[in-house]
């Protein structure tokens, strides 16, 4: 990298600077600040800021340090073209650049990831709360050596290292710290975008899509197929029978063997009425889209997720595929051959460590459009919480009911959207929960 690089400061694109009497206020959307008794050749250097990039001294560099988030950084070149730029994403991002120690190697971190932002290239880390774009195709070649690791040079590392991009070996490899190791590059992005605090994209119900794409209908319309109508169970004469609410909360775990005998479809019937039915659909007050209620809880009343029984073993249910109409309280077969279900329940198989299937497993799908119509940052968030209040409903009915519950963490998404005829960006498994007898 050109080693006449120079560190430049100037503020972020809609930063106003308002001198007012003894006060100089200093505003944007993100962030605004008061400051006082700014003397006037610091004054004139801020009101340089916006637009300008300006040269950095140990006084500027400390106002500009409290006004953190509203600077971007640059190195320049020795024509004073940007060669880089560093911009906060968050009201509390830091960004300190120091020299680098001589002889320190460095190699670009796990968490680092390149991707196109408003048309540009930029880099990234959960690590971090800034982003970093290079002005030039030199910068990208500059990062060629770092996949297997190089030795610290000059100021374009120190910006790259302060970037949450490096990884440093002082002496002993290149180690990660122990709670490190433990994040995968996926889960850490994850966490850091789908939670407020780590980043600047638009968060929470934005209605990113109203008025350009219609809302997905509330009730997913039942496939073609041939159509088994369920009973719905007496209420009342279940509550009769159900045991005391802290005795289900109590006996509640999860039973990876069945009964002798199977489960039976009126069952299999009172457990989706108990669990998954619509209880009434609504124009929600307020909503731009149509909600329902159903007995567990969903974001903002959207219910992305759909249920599709998958029967081995059930005393009046052929086996087979099914899809559970919530509003109809009916099952829908889906065509799909033995060997499909046969695949999907040896992987159930072999995520709970049983010998036999379990007489039903219920894949989880979500019709994601349903929330990221509605969300920014935490529709996928949102979808996997439902899918855990929906496994506690699961597990609460079926204790009730003296069966056999047991959730399951991992299944093949693709197999079963496969199987399924569903095209996965637009709904796939999100997960599994297996029902049986109990063994007595
Ligand atoms: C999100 C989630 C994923 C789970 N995944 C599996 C699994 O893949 N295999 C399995 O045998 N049990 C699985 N379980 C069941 C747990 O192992 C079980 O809930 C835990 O050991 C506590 O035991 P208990 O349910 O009997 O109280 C899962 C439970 C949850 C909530």
């Amino acid at each position: 990298m050109n080693p006449e690089l120079s560190p430049r400061l100037a503020f972020r694109d809609g930063v106003q600077v308002l001198p007012e009497g003894p006060v100089t206020q200093v505003r944007h959307a993100m962030a605004a600040f008061r400051l006082r008794g700014v003397p006037p050749a610091l004054r004139a250097a801020l009101h340089r800021l916006v637009g300008e990039r300006v040269a950095c001294d140990p006084e500027l560099d400390r106002l500009c340090a409290r006004l953190s988030p509203l600077v971007t950084s640059f190195l320049v070149d020795a024509q004073e073209r940007p060669v880089l730029s560093v911009e906060r994403l968050t009201r509390t991002a830091t960004f300190a650049p120091a020299p680098l120690a001589a002889g320190t190697r460095v190699r670009l971190s796990r968490f680092a990831m390149s991707r196109l932002h408003q048309g540009e290239l930029v880099l990234e880390s959960p690590l971090s709360m800034v982003r970093l774009r290079w002005h030039s195709d030199e910068g990208w070649r500059f990062m060629a050596g770092l996949s297997a690791g190089r030795a610290a040079s000059g100021l374009s590392d120190a910006f790259l290292h302060a970037a949450g991009l490096l990884e440093l070996d002082t002496g002993s490899g290149f180690r990660e710290p122990d709670v490190l190791r433990q994040w995968e590059f996926h889960d850490l992005l994850f966490h850091s975008r789908s939670r407020l605090g780590r980043h600047g994209e638009p968060f929470g119900a934005t209605y990113p899509f109203r008025g350009e794409i219609p809302p997905r209908p509330a009730v997913k319309g039942p496939p073609a197929g041939p159509v088994v109508e369920l009973p719905a169970p007496d209420l009342d004469a279940v509550s009769e029978r159900d045991p005391a609410f802290t005795d289900v909360l109590e006996q509640r775990h999860s039973i990876r063997e069945y009964g002798q005998r199977p489960l039976r479809a009126d069952q299999v019937a009172e457990f989706l009425y108990r669990v998954a039915r619509v209880r009434s659909l609504s124009a929600a007050e307020g909503l731009p889209y149509q909600a329902s209620s159903r007995p567990y809880p969903s974001g903002g009343a959207c219910y992305d997720l759909e249920l599709y029984p998958l029967v081995e073993r059930c005393d009046g249910l052929a086996p087979g595929i099914y899809h559970y109409d919530p509003l109809g309280h009916r099952l829908t077969g889906v065509e799909a051959g033995p060997a499909d279900l046969a695949r999907i329940l040896g992987d159930a198989r072999s995520a709970a460590g049983l010998a036999r299937s379990p007489d039903v497993m219920f894949v989880i799908t979500s019709r994601f459009q349903r929330l990221s119509w509605k969300y920014r940052g935490l529709a996928y968030a949102a979808t996997l919480k439902n899918v855990g209040v929906l496994y506690q409903t699961m597990y609460l009915v079926a204790t009730a009911m003296g069966l056999a519950p047991c959730a399951l963490g991992s299944g093949d998404s693709d197999l079963s959207a496969r199987v399924l005829g569903l095209d996965p960006l637009e709904e796939s498994a999100v997960g599994e929960f297996m029902l049986g007898s109990r063994p007595s």
